[in-house]
């Protein structure tokens, strides 16, 4: 018997109206249909452009879409009169700056206030949203991730660049995402806003990821994990106060989320050891996501086997259960399994409740391909052991990101 979980939400500061900032970028362009998307989704928006910004896109296009005067000036006697810069630093709700080019995140990450942009953000009290776009060998310079990782660390909130094939020609990290998915970040982003600090000063452990068993140097037995349901916990855990370890298995791509200490490890003993260690360092939650691969090879050959046979048999062992040895081991601990599952689903994620002594299970119908693996949605029921009293919960078909911050919700409410 189970019922739809409506989440428990906290007063939150409404956001309403947003500055889109917009710098010097060839993704400039993507920002006039941000602000055409903000504007849909009901936001009032007004936009400061940068110099740099102007060489690029004229600050018209932004004016005839957001039907605003467009900001470009520290010091003019025209809008200080109207609206200054401390009179649109009090007035955003949010400010949004895509793109955010590698000279803004410097100037941003020293404090600087020498145009209007940088000084604005040091004098609002609005959250800051950043969505860097650059070339890739600029955005993987040190200075630039250092500069990211300061801003992340003094509050302003990162939107990761994609990957892909960037205007310059060159493959890799440092595109703007597309409008669609900015807008997407800025929605989830106030829904966070509203989200209950209740892992304050917890220490949450989570594996992610699929593990990797090899079999010689160069090949291993794995699977389709990718760590996106892993690390979308890793951020709610975070976004609710928590202190997050993040042991991601096998070779998981994602980029590891801010103010998260990633720990990257191949095989499930190595991924076994690491949750030891952390447990040891002090852990209050530990939520095993990984899809662990059951067997290893008994023995890796030391050399690349030659293909001279028509058959081969591999010897398999049993590898370790990391969430039954971690929940028998560390008794006080909450401890959370996933299981997946292709039939009987919540006869056996029960059954696993039990038998791993687990404080909660989180299952999911792997069988169906609109959700689980590699996809951005999933949709699973959860169980509770006896001693919690509480009732199965549906969480219905919906983004990864939403899930993750229902069960964090789901947990704060368990240890209340
Ligand atoms: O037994 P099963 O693999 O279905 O259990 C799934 C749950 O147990 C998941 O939470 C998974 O991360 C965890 N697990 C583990 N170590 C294993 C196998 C599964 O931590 N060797």
């Amino acid at each position: 018997m189970s019922h739809i979980f409506t989440p428990v939400k906290s007063a939150v500061p409404s956001i309403q109206k947003v500055i889109l900032a917009i710098t010097g970028g060839i993704a400039a362009y993507k920002s006039a249909i941000l602000a055409r998307l903000l504007i849909k989704e009901g936001f009032e928006v007004r936009v400061i452009m940068t110099q740099g910004a102007q060489q690029f896109i004229t600050s018209l296009t932004l004016q005839a879409l957001t039907g605003n005067e467009v900001h470009t000036e520290l010091l003019d006697t025209k809008a200080e009169a109207g609206m200054g810069h401390i009179e649109l630093a009090k007035w955003a709700d949010l400010i949004v700056i895509a793109p955010a080019s590698a000279n803004t995140l410097a100037r941003l990450a020293m404090g600087m206030a020498d145009d209007l942009l940088t000084t604005v953000c040091l004098a609002t009290a609005a959250p800051v949203m950043i969505a860097p776009a650059m070339n890739q060998q600029m955005w993987s310079h040190p200075a630039v991730q250092l500069n990211v990782q300061t801003l992340g660390d003094m509050g302003y909130e990162i939107i990761e660049p994609d990957n892909g094939v960037q205007a310059c020609g060159d493959t890799g990290a440092g595109r703007l995402p597309e409008p669609d998915m900015l807008l997407r970040e800025v929605i989830n982003f106030k829904a966070r806003l509203t989200v209950p600090q209740c892992l304050t000063g917890k220490k949450v452990t989570i594996t992610a990821g699929p593990t990797v068993e090899a079999i010689d140097p160069v090949r291993f037995l794995s699977n389709h994990s990718t760590g996106k349901m892993g690390f979308a916990l890793a951020r709610a855990c975070r976004d609710a106060g928590a202190e997050v370890t993040l042991i991601a298995g096998g070779k998981v791509s994602l980029m590891t989320p801010l103010q998260v200490k990633r720990v990257d490890v191949l095989s499930a003993n190595d991924m076994l050891q690491a949750a030891i260690r952390s447990a040891e360092a002090g852990c209050d939650i530990f939520i095993a996501t990984a899809a662990v691969a059951d067997y290893r090879t008994r023995d890796a050959a030391p050399q690349k086997i030659k293909k001279t046979q028509d058959e081969m048999i591999l010897n398999l062992v049993k590898n370790p259960d990391i969430l039954a040895t971690i929940s028998h081991s560390y008794p006080t601990m909450f401890v959370m399994g996933f299981a997946a599952e292709t039939q009987n689903v919540e006869k056996y994620a029960q059954g696993k409740l039990a038998a791993k002594s687990l404080d909660m299970i989180a299952c999911n119908d792997v069988s169906r391909t609109d959700i689980g693996f590699a996809s951005d949605e999933n949709a699973m029921t959860v169980f509770f052991a006896d001693k919690y009293q509480k009732q199965p919960v549906e969480l219905k078909k919906m983004s990864k990101t939403n899930i993750a911050e229902h069960l964090i919700n789901l947990i704060g409410d368990v240890l209340d």
